[in-house]
């Protein structure tokens, strides 16, 4: 028999009744409890703002509408547009006559020759020794960092993503050891890494952080790696597709081609596998990990998503392989007009003196509150003039950071940028935003 907390009871009452549902039976666990809590500034906001959880109706480029209301959208991780391209549209049907709306094989029961002809653009696109490709990154993390660590030692950087953070949980219950280093910060990993605790290691980060926008000193985290007879896993996810290799020709610090952190690092692939998803820049239903060719084959049984879980629709196997060809003939001109639009909106926090976490020029554009209570009411104030974006709450963010986060893609038109800038001016009149001295003051003490 499932008893309730106290505590967690009145808070399961009080959102059923809110949501008009049936309160839920949960379990008594602390860890329950703890989760609950926090969480409960996320949960508010699920009940009392439009910007959460919100329902959309309707679609028109880059707007959305919501009931009567008509909204830019900056929450969109579609950043290179390909979800409204029309060259990938027009090419869907196409691939749905020949194969269907879905395999519904598992991948070892069967897979299409469009998985083969996937991984093989991405080998060469990622300059990876080979790729696997299963559904979600979130499948991967939970499968594949147990596989890694087996009972070994998972050094996990700790800012990494929820999903990042699930996978080590898992792999701790199978008997591996997970220690946490301070964010971004190579010297803190250096000497837990010295500790001598035993292997398999693994280090398991973020590439471009999806708050904040920056992506880590990949080329010390590598070097770590090697050094310590570790492997440092690499969650690229807002990284693929926007940021790639240097090079003299490139039109835009973003580099060339978008094929990931590693490559805009120049790092090689000794001792470093990199997980990325097509959820986001591609607008396709599918995930990848870039390793040697015997891991591969090794995860294909090791690692139960690719044996148990369902498939990508073909839809999405259709927009990856229509994407990725499109990336190699415009991507480079796309991820220019994106650059350009997110410089615009960065251009115009610095005149404002609005702090951003963001140091990188990604299109991902963080602006912390300087009083976290005023999330409602800022996110209210948006809505109002047109401009959807993620409502940053704990713990999505630390506390010192919740406010707003901004996402820009290339779908963006200039006008819907200019909207957005005014918009931002509006704000600073009526609410108090963390100023650049603030927030490079809080950086430096903490
Ligand atoms: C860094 C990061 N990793 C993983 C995920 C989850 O990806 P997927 O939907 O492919 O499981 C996300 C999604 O937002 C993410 O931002």
């Amino acid at each position: 028999m499932f008893e309730l907390r106290p505590e967690t009871e009145a808070r399961v009452a009080r959102e059923s009744r809110l949501s008009g549902e049936k309160p839920l039976r949960r379990s008594d666990d602390k860890w329950l409890d703890r989760w609950l809590a926090a969480t409960a500034d996320l949960a508010r906001l699920q009940y009392s703002h439009p910007m959460v959880d919100a329902v959309i109706d309707e679609v028109d480029g880059r707007l959305i509408r919501i009931g009567n209301r008509w909204l830019v959208d900056f929450a969109s991780c579609n950043y290179l547009g390909f979800d409204l391209e029309p060259e990938i549209i027009d090419a869907v049907p196409e691939y749905l006559a020949k194969w269907g709306t879905h395999p519904s094989w598992s991948r070892l029961l069967g897979s299409p020759v469009l998985y083969e002809e996937i991984e093989a653009r991405l080998t060469d696109l990622l300059s990876a020794p080979d790729v696997l490709v299963m559904p979600t990154i979130t499948h991967i993390h939970m499968s594949v960092i147990p596989v890694l660590v087996g009972e070994g030692t998972i050094y996990m950087d700790g800012r990494a993503h929820k999903t990042i953070y699930d996978g080590c949980a898992v792999a701790r219950a199978h008997g591996a050891t997970v220690r946490r280093f301070q964010h971004d910060d190579p010297d803190h990993l250096e000497s837990l890494l010295r500790g001598g605790d035993p292997g398999p290691r693994v280090i398991c980060m973020d590439g471009v952080n999806s708050m904040t926008g920056n992506a880590p000193d990949l080329n010390s985290f590598a070097a770590l790696a090697r050094e310590h007879d570790a492997l440092l896993y690499v969650d690229d996810a807002h990284g693929f597709g926007v940021v790639g290799e240097r090079g003299e020709d490139e039109l835009c610090d973003y580099g060339k081609r978008g094929n990931s952190v590693i490559q805009h690092a120049g790092e090689t692939y000794e001792n470093v596998v990199l997980v990325a998803g097509l959820s986001k820049a591609y607008s396709s239903l599918l995930a990848f990990i870039a390793c040697p060719s015997e891991l591969k084959q090794f995860l294909k049984t090791a690692a139960p998503p690719y044996l148990y879980s369902g498939p990508s629709p073909v839809a999405s196997l259709a927009t990856t392989l229509e994407g990725l060809k499109l990336n190699e003939s415009r991507g480079d001109a796309i991820r220019f007009d994106l650059y350009r639009r997110t410089k615009r909106v960065l251009n115009r926090l610095d005149e404002l003196g609005i702090a951003t976490p963001n140091t990188s020029g990604y299109p991902i554009v963080e602006v912390p509150l300087a009083r976290h209570e005023q999330i409602d009411a800022v996110g209210r104030f948006l809505f109002d003039r047109g401009i959807y974006v993620t409502m940053a709450a704990y713990p999505l963010v630390p506390r010192n950071e919740v406010g707003f986060r901004i996402q820009i893609t290339a779908a963006n038109t200039p006008d819907q940028i200019e909207n957005l800038v005014h918009a931002l001016g509006e704000l600073t009149d009526r609410f108090q935003l963390q100023s650049r001295e603030d927030w490079l003051g809080q950086q430096l003490t903490s």
